[in-house]
């Protein structure tokens, strides 16, 4: 037996100040999609805005149902509308943004795991790492560069074909 270490990354900045103008632009944009969110049963709302190849900002929200589960993330929300409208233009980015009056937050909000595999999907379609970018609204921001410090150990459609 041998323990195998996995050594994750994160770029950790104190506040949107310290992004470069591509990804201030884009958490910008996630900010604004969170407004809108429909988040009637938790107050939770969450924006996502997703920078293509094309150059292209497409952006969504958390909508919940009153049947809970039938609810979908704001980033699978924004992927999915990237996916359906722009089929073959690889992701490069997706920025994440979150309010909630009754919620105090100290870190910014990690990607729940269904979303995670979302990333990995297109990571693995496009062969391109895409850029997470998490904030808390009090401008404490971490990007991660790829899913694979989000989500080590991805089931994607190479495991489906055994290699
Ligand atoms: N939510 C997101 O939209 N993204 C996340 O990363 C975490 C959670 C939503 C789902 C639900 O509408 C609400 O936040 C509370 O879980």
């Amino acid at each position: 037996m041998k323990k195998i270490q996995h050594i994750i990354e994160i770029e950790d900045y104190q506040s949107f100040d310290e992004l470069n103008p591509q990804d201030r632009k884009l958490l910008d944009k996630a900010q604004v999609a969170c407004k809108s969110a429909y988040a009637p049963y938790s107050q939770f709302r969450v924006g996502a805005a997703v920078l293509l190849a094309n150059g292209e900002i497409v952006s969504g929200n958390n909508q919940e149902n009153a049947a809970y589960p039938s609810g979908l993330c704001a980033e699978r929300v924004a992927m999915y509308y990237a996916s359906a409208n722009y089929p073959n233009v690889p992701m490069l980015s997706i920025a994440v943004a979150v309010e909630s009056e009754a919620v105090k937050f100290n870190k910014p909000l990690a990607p729940c795991g269904s979303c995670r595999q979302v990333m990995a999907e297109y990571e693995h379609l496009f062969q391109m790492k895409m850029r997470v970018i998490l904030s808390e609204p009090g401008g404490r921001v971490q990007i991660i560069n790829g899913i694979s410090d989000l989500l080590p150990f991805t089931f994607n459609a190479k495991e489906l074909k055994g290699l």
